[in-house]
């Protein structure tokens, strides 16, 4: 569905989510406003926010009439372009994302868990309603992996995905090993600075990384793996003890996400490995993450920086945005000339 004309002086956007990844996008477009508008070529707007409590205190100063409690709001306005998804959770938020599609809407997310638990559904709406749909923030929060894999690196086939995939799990084991803290403390830690997923389960059992592997899997070896289908190991059973034997072995242990693509045979799994310190992994810490490629045109490739977070990941978001509005621009001024010329 093109920008209409009408809208061409702003495009709207409504936001289902204002957390620390809605807050993130928010605080992004706004802090650089001027500079999207240059590369875009009119401003984006954040029209409408739906969240569960439109009276709780936020840490960004809204206009009060922007919050609704009521995703209809969003959904069925003809005047919101492109709808932002991040409430978190399988549902109600993949229902949402159908429905703004079906209405018109382009869909951008960062809601790893959605994506990886209903890859075909999400795309295949998105294609019947030509609207985009665009994920870069789900995988690696502010690394652009994503829209590397499925644009200048498209000519590739890809034999092997490594990668530290979680902020939290990584910010916990680093601050355990090398600042002494407890785990309690640390995931109390990464919760506060807005890493951790509103149930840390998924973050500290290694669900989180698998939905993420999953998305990996699906845009680099064409194959959707429900992430329910992903060998699965966390972090939880990790003792300080283990980590100090494994220090004093010269390594470190990480929460590694693998795979690899042998042409008929695919082999997953997500798990703690002990890493000898100078392998290229051991050194990301804290929140940052980090996905090595192997593709069989440009070979070794190691993505990284933070993976978790409300700006890195508000850029992501924001970043998606501005790519939906500076493409269906073009489209619609290029079918004004077209409409002009006859
Ligand atoms: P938060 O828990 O911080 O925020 C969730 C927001 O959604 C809140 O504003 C909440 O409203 C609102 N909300 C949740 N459910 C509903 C509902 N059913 N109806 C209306 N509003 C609802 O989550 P995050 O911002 O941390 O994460 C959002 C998404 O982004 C998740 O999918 C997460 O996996 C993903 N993500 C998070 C990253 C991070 O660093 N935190 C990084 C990359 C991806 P209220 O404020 O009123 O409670
Ligand atoms: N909870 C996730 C993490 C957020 O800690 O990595 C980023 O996807």
């Amino acid at each position: 569905m093109r920008i209409a004309y009408e809208h061409m002086d702003s495009i709207n956007v409504g936001l289902l989510g204002f957390g620390n990844v809605g807050t993130g996008t928010y605080e992004t477009l706004m802090m650089n406003r001027d500079r999207i508008t240059a590369a875009v070529g009119t401003e984006i707007d954040i029209v409408k926010i739906l969240v569960n409590d439109i009276n709780k205190k936020r840490t960004i100063d809204v206009p009060f009439s922007k919050y609704t409690s009521d995703v209809n709001d969003i959904i069925k306005d003809p005047n919101i372009d492109i709808m932002v998804e991040v409430l978190g959770g399988i549902e109600p938020a993949t229902s949402y994302m159908l429905s703004a599609m079906e209405y018109g809407k382009h869909v951008v997310t960062a809601n790893k868990a959605a994506v990886a638990a209903n890859y075909d559904v999400l795309h295949q709406t998105a294609t019947d309603n030509h609207v985009q749909f665009r994920m870069e923030a789900s995988v690696g929060g502010g690394i652009p992996v994503l829209s590397s894999i499925t644009s200048v690196l498209r000519a590739n086939r890809f034999e092997e995905i490594l990668g530290i995939l979680n902020g939290t799990t990584n910010y916990i084991m680093t601050q355990m090993a090398e600042n002494g803290l407890s785990y309690e403390k640390a995931l109390k830690q990464a919760q506060e600075k807005g890493f951790a997923e509103a149930d840390p389960t998924a973050d500290v059992e290694g669900i989180d990384v698998a939905n993420k592997l999953s998305i990996l899997m699906a845009l680099a070896f064409d194959h959707h793996i429900h992430p329910k289908d992903i060998p699965t190991t966390g972090i939880t059973k990790i003792t300080e003890e283990e980590l100090k034997e494994a220090d004093a072995e010269g390594k470190v242990i990480k929460l590694i996400a693998s795979a690899t693509n042998r042409g008929s045979r695919l082999d997953y799994s997500v798990k703690p490995m002990r890493l000898p310190k100078d392998h290229p992994l051991a050194g990301v810490k804290n929140e940052f993450n980090a996905v090595f490629l192997k593709g069989n045109a440009v070979d070794d490739l190691m993505f990284y920086g933070k993976g978790a977070g409300p700006l890195p990941t508000g850029s992501a978001v924001a970043g998606d945005i501005v790519q939906i509005a500076t493409e269906e621009l073009k489209e619609t001024m290029h079918e004004l000339m077209e409409g002009n010329k006859k």
